[in-house]
């Protein structure tokens, strides 16, 4: 079964309270948080208090995705804003502090992503597959909504599929950017099994609810 997380990067915050019922309505299990830091990737998002307050507006999977430079220092205060999914850029740290990240947040009872920018090999999160709930694809540079889909990298997808079976290993494969009603087929006949989707959910013509169905 596919879950669908929209990213609430492309919300309407001048409709936040519409928009986040709109999603509770919707067969959306996860909301995709994107925290951008200006210098990981050029672009400035949302910090913890935004994450508090919508956490408390849904019961839905808060999945948290660190494109920051130091998520190893600024975790635990998205933990306590109340992420349920921590997902950090593996480019972002050494793999020595990556998998101590990994321990400390299953500590706290989060779980806990690994994701790669495009240009980088999938190989690079070796270390990481028998340590972490999800592993997340990037089909866009991460930095902006509204991207074209990178087919190539299904190729990463299917990899890792492969390598969960191969070692019976458990972790879920989620894919972001680009992802529209065309491209969620593709990515979820390679193996994904949670979709983000920002500019598709929150621009359709017949709304939210009928988006995230369209995906699914
Ligand atoms: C990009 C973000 C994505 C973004 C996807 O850096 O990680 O989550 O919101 O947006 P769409 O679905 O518009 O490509
Ligand atoms: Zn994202």
């Amino acid at each position: 079964m596919t879950i669908i997380a929209p990213s609430v990067l492309s919300l309407d915050f001048t409709k936040l309270e519409e928009q986040m019922n709109a999603l509770k309505a919707s067969k959306a299990e996860y909301l995709h948080f994107d925290v951008m830091d200006g210098h990981f990737v050029p672009n400035l998002t949302f910090g913890p208090d935004i994450l508090k307050a919508m956490d408390k507006m849904t019961d839905q999977v808060m999945d948290v995705h660190l494109m920051i430079t130091d998520p190893v220092k600024y975790a635990d205060v998205f933990v306590k804003a109340g992420a349920d999914i921590i997902t950090f850029h593996q480019e972002a740290v050494s793999d020595e502090d990556g998998l101590k990240l990994c321990d400390h947040l299953h500590k706290k009872g989060v779980k806990v992503g690994v994701t790669l920018k495009p240009k980088t090999p999938v190989e690079a999160l070796l270390p990481y597959l028998d340590k972490v709930d999800m592993v997340l694809v990037m089909s866009v540079e991460p930095g902006f909504g509204g991207q074209s889909f990178m087919a190539g990298m299904l190729d990463k997808v299917r990899f890792l599929k492969a390598c969960r079976e191969a070692n019976d290993l458990q972790y879920l494969i989620e894919i972001d950017g680009g992802i529209d009603a065309n491209t969620a087929v593709l990515a979820k006949e390679a193996g994904c099994d949670i979709l983000v989707a920002g500019s598709y959910v929150f621009k359709h013509p017949k709304g939210i609810v009928e988006a995230v169905e369209s995906l699914l």
